[in-house]
């Protein structure tokens, strides 16, 4: 998916309107040239100040400023993307009917773009039927809608309404876009089934604690994210993730290493390509205690003994149906290049996969960042990719292996 694209973010008057300014950041830093078109409601919850500091360019809201140079057709015309989010009930019956009496209804008019809107009402306003009309025929006319979430609204109430998170929406804003790249055509893994694991294993010690690892998931989910926008079907068993997983794949949720073996092995079953990218405990505690450990029971040391968990990755390359690929991660924190290849090489052989996916992990790489290199090696330990950059640039070159 390239960056550098022209995205135009529609914000219209709810109070999720705070939120869309984490949506003008997440273009913004994938390198994107962002515009946003505000209504004048939008204005009265969040200011135009934040939202230019943000996007890094003014905010319109009129359609009889810039008149010379035609803006309310020209911002439109050159938006590779728009993204309306909050999109209000008012918004979508508008853009519905194709009015243009403002200029975000202009914009969209006059754009060929991808559209993704990002609806937010109380629940009573989403289930009208005036509502469901007009999203079902902005869905018919291809718009995608992203949403809504169910949870707490504005006031004491809750229920389906809420504006999905943001993450969320940039995610399928771009999936969006590689599908408009694409020319509407089927991606190169369309048709291919792949499970993804994600985030870190937790291993209980008792009710309230438990022995985990510092992975986000955010790899895992670029990696599901990043196979989605190019077709596949996806399953992400996704272990304490920090991030918000993707709508657009099935998410089945894992606490523990027994749970992440069993919901792998159950997903495998129908996969093509299975990729685990969660980090896993070795070990979990010999005896998960039903009450509390307490202070005054164990005195000044508490030992913990420890078992092995069973190699997952290990098992599933081992069981692989034919023409099934397995691609693993390896991470490592040898800091020498060599060295660290060579640990990879012996974790290749150890685990069987097809691929293995060597990164160096600390206190700042690898884990929880937002940057990762990674060197791929086949079953023989030949280097095959050598990539590094953003998360979702590294899960697509590990997904090219596949295309
Ligand atoms: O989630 P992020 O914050 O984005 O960080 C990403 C990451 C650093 C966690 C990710 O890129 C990564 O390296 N994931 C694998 C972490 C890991 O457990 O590595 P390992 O070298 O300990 O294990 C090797 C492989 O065996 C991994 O594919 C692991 O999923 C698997 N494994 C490990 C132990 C076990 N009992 N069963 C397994 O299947």
């Amino acid at each position: 998916m390239s960056s550098g694209r022209t995205v135009v973010v529609g914000i219209t008057g709810g109070i999720a309107a705070y939120k869309a300014v984490n949506i003008v950041r997440a273009f913004v830093l994938r390198g994107d040239s962002v515009h946003v078109v505000a209504t004048p409601a939008a204005l009265r919850f969040v200011g135009r100040p934040t939202l230019e500091a943000i996007s890094r360019n003014p905010v319109h809201t009129d359609l009889y400023e810039g008149v010379a140079e035609v803006r309310h057709v020209a911002i439109g015309q050159s938006a590779d993307l728009i993204v309306v989010a909050p999109a209000t009930a008012n918004t979508i019956a508008k853009l519905a009917c194709g009015l243009a009496d403002d200029l975000l209804g202009n914009t969209i008019l006059a754009s060929t773009a991808p559209l993704v809107i990002a609806p937010a009402m109380h629940t009573e306003m989403w289930n009208n039927a005036a509502t469901r009309a007009n999203v079902a025929t902005l869905r018919e006319r291809g718009v995608v809608v992203v949403g809504p979430g169910t949870g707490r609204l504005t006031g004491a109430d809750s229920g389906a309404g809420r504006m999905e998170e943001p993450d969320t929406i940039v995610a399928a804003a771009l999936a969006a876009l590689a599908v408009a790249d694409r020319g509407g055509a089927a991606g190169d893994l369309a048709g291919k089934r792949i499970v993804i694991s994600a985030g870190g294993t937790r291993e209980p010690l008792d009710p309230v604690r438990f022995l985990g690892n510092r992975s986000s998931g955010k790899q895992g989910v670029a990696l599901a994210e990043a196979a989605v926008a190019r077709g596949a079907e996806v399953v992400l068993v996704a272990a304490n993730l920090e991030v918000p997983a993707p709508t657009n794949v099935d998410v089945r949720l894992a606490g523990s290493a027994a749970d992440l073996e069993r919901a792998m092995t159950e997903a495998a079953a129908e996969a093509d390509v299975i990729i685990m990218a969660a980090a896993v405990a070795d070990y979990r505690p010999a005896e998960v205690r039903a009450d509390k450990i307490k202070k005054d029971d164990t005195g000044d040391t508490l030992v913990l003994t420890l078992v092995r968990n069973p190699d997952i990755l290990a098992g599933l390359a081992a069981a692989r149906k034919p023409g099934q690929v397995v691609i693993g991660f390896a991470a490592e924190t040898e800091a020498d290049p060599e060295l660290l290849l060579q640990l990879g090489r012996e974790k290749a052989a150890r685990k069987g996969c097809d691929y293995l996916v060597l990164n160096m992990v600390g206190w700042t790489e690898g884990f929880a960042s937002e940057r990762n290199e990674v060197r791929v090696l086949n079953r023989h330990g030949d280097i095959v990719i050598e990539a590094s950059g953003s998360k979702m640039s590294v899960a697509e070159s590990i997904l090219d292996l596949l295309s």
